[in-house]
This record gives structure tokens, sequence and C-alpha cells, in this order.
């Protein structure tokens, strides 16, 4: 038996195929498109496991999906591919259409070709290989499908109201109505995951908790959209694809589950939580002048930043700031001034009046808040801890440890992604 992941050289995608691998020896065919947010790098260590089959490609290719499953017949599906980030959403949302529901809607349309072949059980008989009933097709969705919450309202169920509000939240939305059509009308066997915002390993720096720890490294400035006071529940990623195996195993056909952290904070609650842990870590010091973050020297103004042995300069990344505006003493600026690729906002601590610079909460810069900005998140997960007996093992304190502490011990890869290197890396890896 087999299983086939798409979108598995992303943040979730690539925690989910290194558990899985780490706990079974059947096969993963990883199917991604290599889009920034794909970074094979991520599954170095599997490069000599031939159980990890990876296939540059997109989910939306009907032609190479259906020849995929005819060569190996997996028993599941689990889709993580889509695009991801909202901001990006927000400045060019036709990708978001593109993958997200016309690449659902093709990836269901080769699954259902594929599985209405397969054998069904007979009465009493046995078959070999894949049957009809054991197929499951896993899709991997979001709790902003549910729209914003106010603070005092209950968290949301999976009856909850679909209220997309931003254009990834919409083409979330079409996609998990086409799996539950496919279902429907079809029969095809699938379960849905609705889970809250990730952290973790492997997590890209234009997410707010790793942008924080990468920008804080660097002496950049950290931006808070808006007041800060926006509310979302994190989950540990690990405890993210503990969840879908569990759906994956245990899951009732047709059936929604909702995953989350119980692990509500509000946006300046987590940027304070992650500087204390970098001041305990990697403390920062001000030596004549210039700031000394643990073992990285970063000198004012300039676009080169030294990091311990590495010397990371700072790629792609452009900044347009044109409409900074000073608001109570801290630098305000607009995210959509900036452009945002892969690594965005830069303002120099040194720039503005920071000081005393003894604590990374002093780069902390209110800028203007995003467009159509959710307030609130909350999952409400006791249906999948009654029916399934799922729930997380980390909690916050531990996991955001965790993290902060991987990001520090991991600098090369830091390095790979900000330095634009990690797109080279099929190349490098795969002679492609
Ligand atoms: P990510 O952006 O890190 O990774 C997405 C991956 O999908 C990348 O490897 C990319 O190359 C690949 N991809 C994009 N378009 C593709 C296509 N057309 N064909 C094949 N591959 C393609 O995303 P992530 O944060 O790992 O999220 C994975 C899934 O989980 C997404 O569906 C997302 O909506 C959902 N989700 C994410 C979070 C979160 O906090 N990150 C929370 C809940 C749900
Ligand atoms: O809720 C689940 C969702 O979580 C997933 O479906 C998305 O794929 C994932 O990207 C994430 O979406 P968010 O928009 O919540 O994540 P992001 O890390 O971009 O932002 C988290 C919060 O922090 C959000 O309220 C916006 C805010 N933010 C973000 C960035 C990047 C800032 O204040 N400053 C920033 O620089």
């Amino acid at each position: 038996m087999a299983i086939l992941v798409t979108g598995s050289a992303g943040f979730i995608g690539s925690n989910f195929v290194l558990d899985w691998l780490a706990g079974s020896d059947e096969p993963v065919i990883n199917l991604d498109k290599l889009t920034y947010a794909g970074n094979l790098e991520n599954l170095a260590s599997l490069k000599d496991n031939p159980n990890h089959i990876f296939v540059h490609g997109d989910i939306g290719d009907v032609k190479l999906v259906s020849e995929l499953l005819e060569k190996y017949q997996p028993r599941a599906v689990v889709n993580f591919a889509a695009e991801s980030h909202v901001d990006r959403s927000i400045h060019g949302p036709e990708d978001f259409i593109q993958t997200n529901i016309l690449g659902t809607f093709h990836l269901l349309e080769a699954v259902r070709a594929y599985w209405q072949k397969l054998p069904s059980p007979v009465h009493g008989g046995r078959i070999e290989g894949i049957t009809k009933a054991d197929f499951r097709f896993l899709h991997v969705s979001t709790d902003e499908v549910y729209g914003s919450l106010t603070k005092d309202e209950p968290a949301f169920t999976e009856t909850h109201r679909y209220e997309p509000n931003s254009p990834y939240s919409a083409s979330k939305a079409s996609s998990d109505h086409l799996v539950r059509a496919w279902h429907h009308t079809y029969g095809l066997p699938v379960l849905t995951t609705n889970c809250s915002n990730n952290y973790g390993p492997y997590h890209f720096p234009e997410k707010l908790i790793p942008l924080l720890i990468v920008n804080a490294l660097a002496g950049k400035s950290l931006p808070v959209y808006g007041d800060g006071q926006q509310i979302r529940d994190w989950l540990y990623v690990k405890d993210h694809c503990s969840a879908i195996r569990c759906v994956l195993e245990k899951g009732k056909l047709g059936e929604v589950y909702n995953v989350g952290g119980w692990n509500e904070k509000a946006n300046l609650d987590i940027v304070h939580i992650v500087c204390d842990l970098l001041d305990e870590l990697r403390p920062m010091k001000m030596v004549s002048g210039e700031v000394v973050s643990g073992e990285s020297k970063i000198v004012s103004g300039e676009s080169e930043v030294v990091s311990g042995e590495s010397k990371i300069v700072s790629g792609e990344s452009k900044i347009v700031s044109g409409k900074s505006e000073v608001v109570s003493g801290q630098t305000r600026h607009s995210p959509l001034t900036t452009d945002h690729s892969p690594l965005s906002t830069d303002h120099s601590p040194l720039s503005t009046d920071h000081s005393p610079l003894s604590t990374y909460r002093s780069l902390i810069t209110f800028v203007t808040d995003r467009p159509g900005h959710d307030r609130r998140y909350a999952i409400d997960a006791r249906k999948i801890e009654r029916e399934l007996g799922w729930k997380p093992a980390e909690t916050f304190e531990t996991g955001i440890r965790k993290t902060v502490q991987w990001y520090l011990d991991n600098q090369d890869w830091v390095n790979n992604v900000l330095s634009g290197n990690y797109r080279q890396w099929v190349e490098k890896q795969y002679g492609e």
C-alpha cells in the first residue's frame, strides 16, 4: 500500500511526510509544484529513503495525477497543496483561485475516476490490493472559512456557517464545498479537517511566528498589524500531523473535523512571548552603536547581516517605505506598500528611535492593518477528541520554545530561504 500526499514540500506537508516515514514504512508519493513555498530542503533527510517518491507537478494536471494513481495504487490521497498566505491573496488572488479551487476540482476528478475503477469487496470474498471501500480522500482545510468571531462568541464548531472574508479563505471555502459535493453526489469517500494556525519547524518566514524570529535575529523590525489585538488559536504542527493521521485512520466518511490547540492568543502576546524567549536563548547586546544579537552582528541601516559565521544578504527583499508615518514614537507603514516576496518589511531598529536596545521587544513596530483583517478565530476541537480520541500533545509554552530553538539551531535553512538558494535545491539534488 502507499499514500499520495500533495503539497508536501511546504510547511505542514513536509512535517507530515517526515513524521509519517519516521513511524511507518508505507511509501509516500509526494506531489508538489514547488511554488515559492515549496522547499525540498525540508525533506533532505529522506534523500536515501526509497519510501519517499517525489514528483514535481501540479494537482491541476489531471493526466499526471491519473498516471500516478494508476502506477502507485494509493489507498489514500491527502491534499495539502494550496496557496496559503492571506497577505499574498490580497495582493494577487488569481493563483489562489487557480490552485485552491480549480486545482482541487481537477484533483477530485482524477481521484474519482481512479476510485470508481477500484474493485468493490464481494460479500464474504477477498480481494488483493486496494478496494473501493478502503480508499480515502482527506482534504486539509482551515478555520478561516468560518469567518471572524467577536471576543465573546463561542468557538467554531463543524456546523458553524461558512463566512470567508479574504480571497484565501474564500478559495479554501470553495474547495471544501467541492469536496463535500463529490461525496454527496458521487459517493467519493472524503474526510475534511479544518485547522487553526500552525507553527513549528520549516515554517516559511512570511508568516507571523517565523517572521518574528528571523527578523529579530537580523535586528529588523517586528511588524504588528493594526493594534495587535487580533486573536488566533495556535497549534504545534506535529499535533496537526497526528490529527490528520488519526482522521485518516478513524474518521467517519463525509465528516468534517475541526482541529485546534486550545491556545487562543492575541498577536501582540505572541510577539512578546517570542521576544522574551529570544531574550533568554539569544540575548541581544548594544555595543558602540551596533546591535549584537547573541552571535549575530547587525550593522545599522545596511542590508548585510552577519549572523554567527554565515552572511545573509537580504536577497529579493524590496522595501517601499514611502508611506511611512510615525505614530506615537513608533514607525507605522502599510504592509501593502512593501513587496512581500519573500521577506519584506525592513526598518532598521537604529533608524528609528528605539532605546534602550537591550530587548527584542524594542524592535516591535505597529504597521497599517491587513485589509479585511479577521478579528478572532477560535476552534472548538471537542468532536475530534470525543469521537476519535485525538487531542494535542503540546501546550503553547512547550511548542513555542521548541520552535524558537529550532530556528536558532537551523540557521543554514533560514539563510537558504532568505538568500533564495533553496530554489536551487531541486536542481542540485535531483538534476532537474
Ligand atoms: P505552504 O504554503 O507552506 O505549502 C504549500 C505547498 O503546496 C508548497 O509546497 C507548494 O509548492 C505546494 N503547491 C502549491 N500549489 C500547488 C499545486 N498547484 N500543485 C501542487 N503543489 C502545490 O502551506 P502550509 O502552511 O503547509 O499549508 C498546507 C495546507 O494546510 C494548505 O491547504 C493550507 O490551506 C492548510 N492550512 C494551513 C494552516 C497553517 O497555519 N499554515 C492552518 C490550517 C490549514
Ligand atoms: O487560521 C489558519 C490560517 O493561519 C491558515 O489557513 C493560513 O494558511 C495561515 O497562513 C494562517 O493565516 P494567518 O493570516 O492567521 O497567518 P499569518 O501568520 O499571516 O498571520 C497571523 C496573524 O498575525 C494575523 O492576525 C496577521 C498578523 N500578522 C502577520 C504578519 C505576517 C502581523 O501582525 N504581522 C505580520 O507581519
